[in-house]
């Protein structure tokens, strides 16, 4: 599976007419210097409108913007699919397991490395009785960004809210306000709530929690 990216947006701005492509995402972005060791959570399917190229994700992006770590709930069949992978290119990564999800179930996420130098990254999914795992061997990009995105080709966004709880980023800093200033909101594209985040600095990690980040609307 092939998706255009996070990355893509700005230097694409060209294609997005003809890719008819439609972005929303809000983005928690570490200090220079510092990044992600994990990134977890909850995210509700909602309910899909008909086969379409919806791609909704949480994400994980490195500091050089090549490519995007992320659990893609992909609609293109006509019902909800989900699995973790690697887009796109450099290293040239296969796409994880993953599964169908129903409309309006719960999917639990996990996004851990082994250690932020070495740069594996393992991967789960879980919804009632199906999972997923994956191992993402990715050591010249620390991550550095955590997206919660919404990714529309030819398809507009009528399903209503997408929903995350139980939101945890950690990072190697003990600067918090990457966290407690909340997330960028691209373009103000969505109306969003999101809950205050909180962060707790331990032995030069901060762990921040955020118990809902919901994409109400377009803006
Ligand atoms: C975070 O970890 C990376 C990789 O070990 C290191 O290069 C960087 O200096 C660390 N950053 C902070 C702020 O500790
Ligand atoms: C979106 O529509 C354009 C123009 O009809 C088409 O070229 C493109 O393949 C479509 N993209 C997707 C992902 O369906």
């Amino acid at each position: 599976m092939q998706l255009f990216s996070a990355f893509c947006v700005f230097s694409a701005l060209a294609l997005q007419q003809v890719a008819a492509v439609t972005w929303y995402y809000l983005r928690f972005e570490t200090p220079s210097g510092a990044y992600i060791s994990s990134f977890s959570g909850n995210m509700v399917a909602p309910t899909l409108p008909g086969a379409g190229t919806y791609y909704l994700w949480p994400g994980l992006q490195p500091s050089d913007n090549a490519g995007v770590l992320q659990q893609v709930l992909d609609g293109r069949s006509g019902s909800w699919w989900i699995g973790s992978g690697w887009c796109c290119s450099d290293p040239d990564l296969s796409w994880g397991s993953g599964f169908n999800v129903n409309n309006g179930a719960t999917i639990a996420f996990s996004n851990k490395v082994d250690s932020i130098s070495d740069g594996t990254w393992a991967t789960s999914l879980k919804s009632g009785s199906n999972s997923a795992t994956g191992s993402f061997p990715l050591p010249t990009h620390p991550m550095n960004q955590a997206i919660f995105a919404i990714e529309l080709y030819n398809v507009s966004w009528t399903f209503g809210a997408l929903t995350f709880t139980d939101v945890v980023i950690t990072a190697n800093t003990s600067s918090t306000s990457w966290c407690t200033g909340g997330p960028y909101n691209y373009e103000n594209a969505a109306v969003v709530s999101v809950s205050t985040p909180s962060a707790t600095v331990s032995g030069g990690t901060t762990t921040c929690s955020i118990s809902k980040v919901v994409l109400e609307r377009p803006a």
